[in-house]
């Protein structure tokens, strides 16, 4: 059985049926909303990051340092971990657009609009061997081509941020989920600093109201959905 563990923020395990672990944008050490320890996660396979701001890199080099895990990302952010001692041969170079194949998950590089220190920001699309296809999209503002995404990829689970302020707020995050089309909607970065939202209860009525047939999972951090 796999399943995806929200770890606090924009962070996510994913763990495939086959028990192969992915970990998005693991920010745990000093993550105020992470319920565990950095020695407790599993050792990774894949570590995917959407850009260098500190609470997506998080713990990344760690992960990276730690076993045999690779990482997939743009070519600037991959020089980030080499220029922190990530050996090149656990980095696979690609960009929007891009689709790389590690262990048989297909992943995709997709656009996000906010900013980064190197490169440039975006989201992921996973599609998992016999599914699900799941869709992170990273820190990003509302943009009318979620649409086509969700046109050319059939998403199960979209990852939105709904924290307003750095990224798209309940409002604009409902859109998005009307223009994706997913099965299920899972809501992150919020209420973990006081300036963002703190709660998803309106997003949930908005996703209601915009998009009805979608499914909202409000996990609590730590949290599990089982596919
Ligand atoms: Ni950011
Ligand atoms: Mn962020």
């Amino acid at each position: 059985m796999g399943l995806i563990r929200w770890l606090g923020h924009a962070a996510f395990q994913i763990t495939t049926n086959e028990g192969r672990h992915i970990y998005i944008d693991p920010w745990i050490k000093g993550n105020p909303a992470c319920p565990v320890q950095r020695e407790d996660l599993e050792e990774a396979d894949l570590v995917l990051v959407t850009h260098d701001h500190f609470d997506h890199l998080g713990d990344a080099v760690s992960l990276l340092k730690a076993g045999k895990a690779r990482a997939a990302g743009q070519p600037e952010l991959l020089g980030l971990l080499e220029d922190k001692g990530i050996p090149s041969e656990k980095l696979m170079g690609m960009n929007t657009g891009g689709t790389v194949e590690v262990a048989g998950i297909a992943v995709t590089m997709t656009q996000a609009f906010h900013s980064a220190g190197r490169g440039w920001p975006i989201g992921f699309i996973l599609t998992l061997p016999g599914g699900p296809v799941i869709y992170h999209a990273g820190d990003t503002g509302l943009f009318g081509d979620l649409k086509l995404l969700g046109e050319l990829y059939n998403i199960d689970v979209a990852l939105l941020p709904i924290g307003g302020l750095y990224t798209m707020d309940p409002l604009q995050a409902a859109m998005a989920v009307k223009l994706l089309s997913p099965r299920v909607v899972m809501p992150m970065h919020y209420r973990t600093f006081p300036a963002l939202v703190q709660g998803a209860g309106e997003f949930a009525r908005l996703v209601r109201e915009k998009a009805p047939g979608v499914e909202v999972v409000v996990l609590e951090p730590g949290g599990r959905w089982e596919f």
